[in-house]
């Protein structure tokens, strides 16, 4: 079976991987824009996608050679067409459908949450289902329960910041450079995490929903009034150490809430396993602590060596190597889309009871229609 190409750029990365039909990987380009959105502090979708645009053809020409292929040997074409920036998302489509039209192959099209969730199983084919996958980068926070690889409910979704979105937003504030998660790794390891105490959100509807907004606005409201002059300028191994605490605190808070939520729902759908994949599944406290759940609660854990965490191409193409395998029909109708909403499993972790007066005045209210 000839080798399938995958390409995606649904955000500030530019990325193409080559695939062998059993799955292994042959190469895995990155070219990283961090330091064109760097002085923004964050993605400007316009850059993003004209640096694409330059990028594209230089990533695929690195991803080939890389691999030891040349086009002519490329056998399927695949793309990511969202959820992401519609404007990064359209280079990268456009260029895998015209590539393989060129070459005349079948172009298959790439969820890029979908393509997150199978990335554990690059490495670890034979992670048993069902399981319980993470999903957490700067752009989303999704919990879902997979019964199979292609049979997921999401169980968990932010109702605002994405985990990746507070870690830089906050490192931003301090003083540190875009993206701030890898920094606030880094520098936690200075600080005591039980310094600060940070809120750990929850609902009164008890869905099991995320939400970083309200540990992001408590780590600024203490950075605002803490006295300091911000951001922190010098030696960033020289800031005072409530700077390290601080951080240590915060992150420790983003952990505790995304590992809350999967605590939850494995106790309640009794899961095979836990997986966990986008760039905040690089970092090495939640790491170190979904694998201390795992064993707490005697399932299995997998996710991804930090090259297959990060959004990257390899991902893209294991994605749709099964289709490719099984001869699908090419999907080359397919187009981008920017969002998306998910089926819900509908979990309630601690459903509060309804408050009496309510129930009164709705059933007056119902009786009156009656
Ligand atoms: O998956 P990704 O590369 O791109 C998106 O789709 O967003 O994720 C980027 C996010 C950023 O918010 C970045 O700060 C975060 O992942 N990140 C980390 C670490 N490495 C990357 N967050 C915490 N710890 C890390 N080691
Ligand atoms: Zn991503």
């Amino acid at each position: 079976m000839k080798p399938l190409l995958a390409i995606e750029t649904s955000c500030d990365d530019t990325c193409c991987a080559v695939l062998a039909g059993d799955g292994a990987v042959l190469s895995s380009v990155v070219s990283s824009q961090i330091e064109v959105h760097a002085p923004y502090g964050g993605v400007v979708p316009e850059l993003a996608s004209r640096h694409h645009l330059m990028n594209i053809p230089v990533v695929v020409t690195g991803a080939l050679s890389a691999a030891g292929a040349r086009m002519e040997d490329i056998g399927a074409v695949a793309a990511t067409n969202g959820p992401g920036l519609l404007g990064s998302l359209l280079v990268g489509l456009s260029y895998g459908k015209a590539a393989a039209s060129a070459l005349g192959v079948p172009f298959y099209a790439v969820n890029h949450i979908e393509a997150h969730l199978g990335s554990p199983w690059i490495e670890h084919p034979d992670f048993p289902y069902p399981v319980l996958a993470l999903a957490a980068s700067g752009g989303h926070s999704h919990l879902f329960f997979c019964k199979s690889a292609g049979e997921r409910l999401l169980v968990s979704a932010t109702r605002d910041d994405a985990a990746g979105e507070a870690l830089d937003k906050v490192a931003k504030l301090i003083g540190l450079p875009y993206p701030g998660g890898p920094w606030i790794d880094k520098l936690a390891r200075r600080g005591n995490p039980k310094a600060v105490e940070f809120p750990l959100p929850r609902f009164t509807s008890g869905e099991p929903d995320y939400s970083f907004s309200g540990i992001k606005a408590a780590a600024i409201h203490r950075l605002k009034n803490g006295g300091a002059k911000l951001p922190l300028g010098g030696n960033r191994d020289d800031w005072p150490q409530w700077a390290y605490d601080l951080i240590a605190s915060f992150q420790k808070r983003v952990v505790d809430h995304l590992l809350q939520r999967v605590r939850g729902a494995a106790l309640e759908l009794d899961p095979a396993g836990l997986v966990m994949a986008g760039g905040v599944a690089c970092n090495s406290l939640l790491r170190e602590r979904l694998s201390s759940l795992a064993d707490e609660l005697g399932v299995g854990c997998a996710f991804p060596s930090p090259k297959y965490c990060a959004d990257n191409a390899a991902m893209v193409g294991f994605a749709a190597l099964e289709r490719y395998r099984a001869g699908a029909p090419p999907e080359t109708d397919a187009d981008a889309f920017p969002s998306q909403s998910w089926p819900r499993m509908g979990l309630c972790h601690s459903r509060p009871r309804p408050k009496k007066a309510r129930r009164l005045k709705r059933s007056s209210h119902d009786a009156g229609h009656d």
